[in-house]
């Protein structure tokens, strides 16, 4: 090789080099807390989120990303969890933001708690779709997943995806690629909502509750700006969410996907024809997955 193209590879590898993200970093490392210093606790690969009557606590990366894979495993609020809401989301900042949501709706005890999704583009949001956990979510950790790439957003439970919200940018439906997102945790007090729609409050005799999260990997393209847009969508090998596995799901992956959704969907903004008046955002005429 020439020494042009060897500085050439060089400077390439360094110029991607950010893609490549620290699989092993703790949760401490990749992450800072934001809100509720006094009883939250960030530890090595532990994170624990406390709301009590004072106040609730929240946690964000250090930085933004664009694409990638972000994983936690998280252990909700045990027992009466009622009118409180565990939050795990992507969101960009400013106007027109972007962001993924995983929300966890607690419950009285005994009763299951939902676990609701939404993804807003350019500041729209209004796509909700809400499940039932097909296990004890307070019971232990469990594994929740955003995976975002150019193609498609896909939410993950336990390695089985339960939501798939596609890029038809090509048809005018605006999809989250242009800004980058970072990560927030929190756990908050929503309870003129969240509990049979704000019919259950919260009961502070239980307090404090507590959230648990450990094993944050954000294995994901860091975003510094617009340069970073097309760097992060490039098809190159350290980039791996560009690559054709991870256009669409897979057949058994799709049977997964099937399963959850004809067994624990229990609301779909998409079907939900009275709230847009007849007139469904026009995402829910395209094929999903
Ligand atoms: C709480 O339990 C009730 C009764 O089973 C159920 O209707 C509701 O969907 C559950 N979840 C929330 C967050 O309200």
């Amino acid at each position: 090789m020439a020494t042009f193209e060897k500085l050439l590879v060089a400077f390439f590898i360094f110029a991607v080099a950010p893609g490549i993200v620290l699989v092993d970093a703790t949760f401490a490392d990749s992450t800072y807390l934001t809100w509720g210093f006094q009883h939250a606790s960030l530890q090595g690969d532990n994170l624990s989120l406390v709301l009590d009557q004072n106040s609730g606590s929240a946690a964000q990366t250090k930085i933004p990303y664009l694409f990638g894979s972000f994983e936690s495993r998280i252990k909700l609020v045990p027992n009466n969890s009622a009118g409180t809401v565990t939050a795990y989301y992507l969101s960009s900042t400013g106007n027109k933001h972007d962001e993924i949501d995983f929300e966890f709706l607690g419950n009285s005890s005994g009763q299951p708690y939902i676990i609701h999704t939404n993804v807003y583009t350019q500041g729209n949001g209004s796509r909700e779709q809400q499940f039932y956990p097909w296990f004890d979510p307070t019971a232990d950790f469990h594994n929740y997943t955003i995976h975002w790439n150019p193609n498609e957003i896909v939410w993950y439970v336990d390695s089985i995806p339960i939501r798939v919200f596609r890029n038809y940018q090509s048809v005018g439906i605006a999809y989250p690629n242009q800004q980058g997102m970072s990560l927030y945790t929190s756990l908050w007090d929503a309870d003129n909502w969240a509990t049979r729609g704000g019919l259950v409050k919260i009961n502070w005799s239980g307090a404090p509750f507590t959230a648990r999260f450990n094993q944050f990997k954000a294995r994901a393209c860091p975003f510094n700006g617009t340069a970073s847009i097309n760097q992060c969508a490039a098809k190159i090998p350290t980039n791996w969410w560009t690559s054709t596995v991870f256009k669409q799901l897979g057949h058994a992956t799709l049977r997964k996907l099937n399963w959850v959704r004809s067994n624990y969907l229990i609301y779909d903004y998409c079907k939900d024809t009275f709230r847009f008046n007849g007139q469904l955002p026009p995402e829910c005429y395209k094929q999903q997955y």
